[in-house]
């Protein structure tokens, strides 16, 4: 909140409409699916409505809470009535038209709008030490739950058999839940980057891609290994060493000081040295916390400097149409002078 008053004070705004819940969470605690926060220099309001009552009272700390009976926006409007100009930041992404439009509609003329985008997304790009500790715990619960179901990949199991295996493995480790829907792809399916698991059963001789996440006390994990079902072949050694070692240039690359994209840049080089880059169809990573996808993102053209503390995926991959797919997928905290492991999962190419 501190240090979020301070970027106010830059943008020349008197407060700021905080409405995207993992920025809520994230200032003030509150960790329900209905609240905003409004973030003045001397003091600060959550409004959330009458569910939340006795929540709020237990989690929010440094802000008034305001319980709205006629909805968050008719609420705010009735805490800013005394107001005579206001110079309100907000983040345009993160409301709606219909929302700004009542906004506008019921805070009249006082308000000046001032956009702000990526403000407190910037904070949260840097962890501190309790959350880091409470990734570093994510990281390691789902690289458990990837060992553990790894063991229900036989000829017959379906994608969906096997990933219902391991959303139930993350909530009987103690974490909420998946923190996305987890991917399990098979045979010429692992080819698709973002598939979501299907009745098809694995076969003799398929590769298999696993990515999963698991969310523990609000923050996220996400990794991902890809399997072979029998004896690997020639081919596919060759694919899995080329982008075992894309991973490691990636994350030889990441140290603070340098850019995002040249993160990016590196692992597609050792994959273009392999003539596999036209196969890499997505970005090398992202960054993780209270989302799974956060600031920064390792790709082309993205310019943030990484700095000590961020936390990020690095997960290049190869899809091949008709073939398949290999994926391997590690998240790493930028330490002083480098990058940090965080998921402890074994990344040699298993054979089942
Ligand atoms: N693990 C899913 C993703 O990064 O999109
Ligand atoms: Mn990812």
């Amino acid at each position: 909140m501190r240090r979020l008053r301070l970027s106010l004070l830059g943008l020349c705004a008197d407060a700021l409409l905080v409405t995207h819940l993992p920025n809520v969470r994230y200032l003030c605690g509150f960790t329900g699916s209905s609240g905003w926060l409004l973030v003045e220099q001397d003091r600060s309001t959550f409004f959330t409505d009458s569910r939340y009552t006795f929540q709020a009272r237990q989690e929010v700390l440094g802000a008034r809470i305001q319980i709205a009976p006629h909805g968050l926006i008719n609420s705010l409007a009735e805490a800013l009535k005394g107001r005579r100009r206001l110079r309100l930041a907000y983040s345009p992404a993160q409301l709606s038209v219909a929302q700004f439009n009542a906004l506008k509609a019921g805070l009249g003329g006082r308000v000046r709008w001032v956009r702000a985008s990526q403000l407190i997304e910037t904070l949260r790009a840097v962890k501190d030490a309790s959350e880091l500790n409470t990734i570093r715990d994510a990281c390691m619960l789902i690289s458990r739950v990837f060992e553990q179901s790894v063991a229900s990949i036989r000829p017959g199991v379906t994608e969906l058999a096997l990933a219902a295996k391991i959303e139930f493995a993350i909530k009987s480790r103690g974490a909420q839940g998946p923190s996305f829907e987890t991917i399990v792809a098979s045979g010429p399916r692992s080819a698709w980057a973002h598939a979501t698991p299907s009745l098809k059963p694995f076969r003799k001789n398929e590769l298999v891609v696993l990515d999963q996440g698991a969310i523990l006390r609000g923050y996220c994990s996400d990794m991902t290994r890809t399997v072979f079902l029998g004896r690997p072949t020639p081919k596919v050694r060759r694919l899995y060493g080329a982008v075992l070692e894309a991973q490691d240039a990636a994350k030889a690359a990441i140290r603070p000081g340098v850019t995002a994209q040249s993160v990016d840049a590196a692992a597609r080089k050792a994959l273009r040295s392999q003539g596999l880059e036209r196969f890499f169809t997505h970005s090398t990573g992202h960054g993780l916390g209270l989302e799974v996808h956060e600031m920064p993102r390792l790709g082309r053209g993205e310019e943030t400097v990484l700095q000590q503390g961020m936390v990020l995926t690095v997960e290049p991959g190869v899809y091949l149409d008709g073939f398949g797919g290999i994926r391997i997928e590690d998240d790493v905290v930028v330490t002083s002078s480098g990058a940090e492991d965080l998921t402890t999962a074994p990344r040699e190419l298993l054979g089942l």
